[in-house]
């Protein structure tokens, strides 16, 4: 691509640039550039944090334009105000968010100028984390991804390699060329039909809500079987892509029920939650949210309960050894509904998590259940799907076709399958 196509791409484009307080802070500089050579306009707003590292000067400088820093700046607010700043641009970018700033934006802190801007705009939301190898490593970070995720906030990167403390693994912040390329990708979702007048409305266009009007149901998380009051069979599901998928269905406009098992992040903003534990409490939840045009089965329902109802009190030790557990087959939610003779959502998608042979099994599970579509990946532990952030999935349609994307955030994958699936429903 040239860079005359790129100048076009981003012509009359507004970017308010929150550059976070960090060593890769230098890069932000360096964005800026490259945002301006693609035609967009840049207003930075700097943490105090990152006037440690690049000064507000610099940034205005490079942007042509001033650099704001101070939420209680009193000449600022009489000209134009935090709020004003939050909606007179197309999308926000952060750059680089640091875990301490990503932590403030999953918790709603509005304690300076950046924080207060990223809680009260309604633009679309670019993050591009860059920090050590340990702190994105840490549940607390991968608590707040999952979070920020769940609000709609995209992210780029961070990539693999070589890290300011000699160290080596995912930290490192997106090349700045990768986040105007990413940025370039949420505006062309988020509403390309209205260049340079996102501000106006602060909400995506019809463009970016391909859903709306529908109807979709999603299953995320474990079941929990119990065995007696304190016990349950249950499985390492966190819920975090069947949550991402419903966040994803609600921000393209549809009207979504998330039947969610028993999990630890939280309910996805504009989405109808519905907990539940077993696999049959799931599948009565499922009943209840129908009609739908979509219905997406991303939980890891348990295959067996014990078959012994669990009663008030717990199995005790009586030396005669272990007590026997006998397991019965739970009822198949996908299956039941892909063949439900009258109210059948247009769309069935099941998720199949394997762990060998993931496309045979696929294509084996597709014909089995009775579904239009099965998203297939491979949960095995060397992949560290179960639990993690990112997934690498194939689609194979009932029809045989087959699409692989590369590995993704669990975040990007439910926003690509919703655009696949509001897609399919066109057809
Ligand atoms: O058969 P398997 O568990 O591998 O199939 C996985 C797919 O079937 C997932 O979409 C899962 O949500 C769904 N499923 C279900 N009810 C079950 C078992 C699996 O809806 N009892």
């Amino acid at each position: 691509m040239t860079e005359t196509l790129k100048t076009e791409t981003l012509a009359n484009r507004r970017v308010l640039l929150v550059i976070g307080g960090g060593i890769t802070a230098y890069k932000a500089l360096d964005l800026i550039r490259r945002l301006r050579e693609r035609g967009a306009s840049v207003c930075p707003v700097l943490t105090a944090g990152a006037q440690e590292f690049v000064t507000p000067l610099a940034a205005a400088a490079l942007a042509g334009e001033r650099a704001h820093t101070d939420l209680f700046d009193r000449a600022e607010e009489a000209d134009i105000g935090h709020i004003k700043l939050a909606r007179q641009a197309d999308a926000v970018v952060v750059a680089p968010a640091t875990a301490n700033l990503m932590a403030r934006m999953a918790g709603g802190h509005a304690a300076d100028l950046a924080t207060t801007i990223l809680l009260a705009t309604t633009l679309p939301i670019l993050i591009a984390p860059a920090m050590n190898v340990q702190m994105w490593a840490h549940p607390a970070t991968r608590r707040n991804r999952a979070t920020l995720e769940a609000d709609g906030v995209r992210l780029v990167g961070p990539n693999a390699g070589k890290m300011a403390e000699a160290e080596t693994g995912p930290g490192r912040m997106a090349e700045p060329t990768e986040i105007a390329d990413a940025l370039e990708t949420m505006l062309a979702e988020a509403g390309a039909a209205a260049p340079g007048l996102g501000f106006l409305s602060g909400r995506p266009s019809t463009a970016a809500r391909p859903l709306s009007g529908r109807r979709v149901v999603v299953t995320s998380g474990p079941t929990h079987e119990p065995i007696d009051p304190v016990r349950y069979l249950a499985n390492r599901s966190s819920g975090r892509q069947g949550h991402a998928i419903a966040a994803a269905a609600a921000a393209a406009g549809a009207a979504v029920t998330l039947v969610s098992g028993p999990v630890s992040i939280p309910d996805p903003a504009g989405v109808t939650v519905v907990r539940v534990e077993t696999a049959r409490e799931m599948l009565s939840a499922v009943a209840a949210a129908l009609p739908a045009d979509i219905a997406v089965f991303a939980a890891a329902v348990a295959d067996w309960r014990p078959e012994t109802e669990a009663g008030s009190k717990k199995i005790k030790k009586d030396g005669s050894g272990p007590a026997p557990l006998t397991l019965v087959e739970n009822p198949d939610i996908l299956s039941t509904v892909s063949h439900l003779e009258t109210g059948r959502p247009p769309l069935v998608v099941g998720f199949a998590a394997e762990t060998d042979t993931v496309l045979d099994h696929a294509r084996a599970k597709i014909a089995r259940k009775g579904c239009d579509l099965i998203v297939a990946n491979d949960v095995s532990v060397a992949g560290g799907v179960m639990g993690g952030t990112d997934n690498t999935v194939h689609l194979i349609h009932r029809d045989g076709t087959l699409e692989t994307w590369p590995r993704l955030g669990k975040g990007e994958v439910a926003r690509r399958l919703v655009t696949h699936l509001a897609g399919l429903l066109g057809r």
